[in-house]
């Protein structure tokens, strides 16, 4: 069991989290909601794990968080497992998932089982995500049969973004819906212990998630889910620009960061800082003038 402070949720809590406790968290069996957030490094991964998040994807947006890109396609395996290893190193109770990115899952089942192995072995993780439904369950099948946990990942699939035209909600109308709703068929089928549900109606995935018995991870797809899950930088307040409507800010961290940055370049600017007690001791009377060396002698500091 875990040791949960004294508000009852949502503090840091011992003990790491499993894929397979995870993929108990059916909330209508009266389990608790899952928390998912996404991390890249260090630093964020130490502080999301304070707060108690169940678990820490690194998903592929690090390419449009981390790197800029307008898209998450450019990432490649070894960014991956470079972010993994930095931030498994700030977890120690939340689940660390990592993202299988574009084209090293699509070509073949063999290719989808290395990249996962890799992710495993090189990356640091304890489970992987992939996107897609039908199309990817006998990869699934094959990298749960190796032994790695598998999260899937259905509805807006990012790495499709060309064939969807855009970032655009995906399970409108009946076609779109029965594609979704077998896709998370055949995830839970393959082996998957739970799926990501992104941007789709909510009715839909309410469906979605009464019809599986392993949990739905949900990312605009309404308040039905068995879980959340959100990019960090989004949940904060550090994105500028367009947001999509799910991305709800818990905090504006970067209007916090931009008028920090202000007052320390006023306080550089104006000599403010750093005063007195952000420096050392002084060395009082030890202090020795620096010897004024004799033209012709070099200073004895530069020769040994
Ligand atoms: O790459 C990612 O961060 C994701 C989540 C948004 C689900 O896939």
């Amino acid at each position: 069991m875990y040791s949960i402070g004294a508000n009852g949720s949502g503090a840091a809590r011992s003990r790491k989290v499993t894929a397979p406790e995870l993929g108990g968290r059916k909330v209508r069996h009266g389990a608790r909601a899952i928390s998912m957030v996404t991390a890249y490094d260090f630093t964020m991964a130490r502080l999301v794990d304070e707060a108690g998040v169940d678990a820490v994807l690194v998903g592929d947006s690090l390419g449009m968080i981390v790197q800029g890109l307008a898209n998450t396609l450019p990432v490649t395996l070894d960014e991956i497992c470079y972010h993994g290893r930095a931030v498994a190193r700030g977890l120690s109770h939340a689940h660390l998932v990592g993202d299988l990115p574009f084209m090293s899952y699509q070509a073949s089942t063999t290719q989808a089982i290395e990249s996962a192995g890799k992710l495993i072995k090189d990356g640091a993780y304890e489970s992987v995500k992939l996107e897609g439904g039908i199309e990817v369950a006998e990869s699934v099948r094959r990298i749960v049969l190796a032994g790695i946990p598998v999260v899937g990942h259905v509805g807006l699939t990012p790495q499709s973004v060309h064939a969807f035209g855009g970032f655009k909600v995906q399970g409108r109308g009946l076609d779109g819906a029965e594609k979704v709703l077998e896709g998370a068929h055949a995830l839970e089928d393959a082996g998957a212990f739970a799926v990501v549900l992104e941007a789709i109606p909510p009715d839909l995935a309410a469906r979605i998630t009464r019809e599986l018995s392993i949990p739905t991870i949900g990312i605009g797809a309404g308040p039905e889910c068995d879980g959340q899950v959100l990019v960090c930088s989004d949940l904060l307040g550090m994105t500028r620009g367009h947001s999509p409507k799910f991305a709800k800010r818990f905090a504006e961290l970067g209007d916090a960061v931009v008028s920090a940055m202000k007052a320390y370049v006023t306080e550089v600017e104006a000599g403010t800082f750093p005063g007195l007690e952000h420096a050392y001791k002084a060395n009082g009377g030890h202090v020795v003038a620096a010897p004024v060396a004799p033209a012709e002698s070099p200073s004895p500091d530069l020769c040994h």
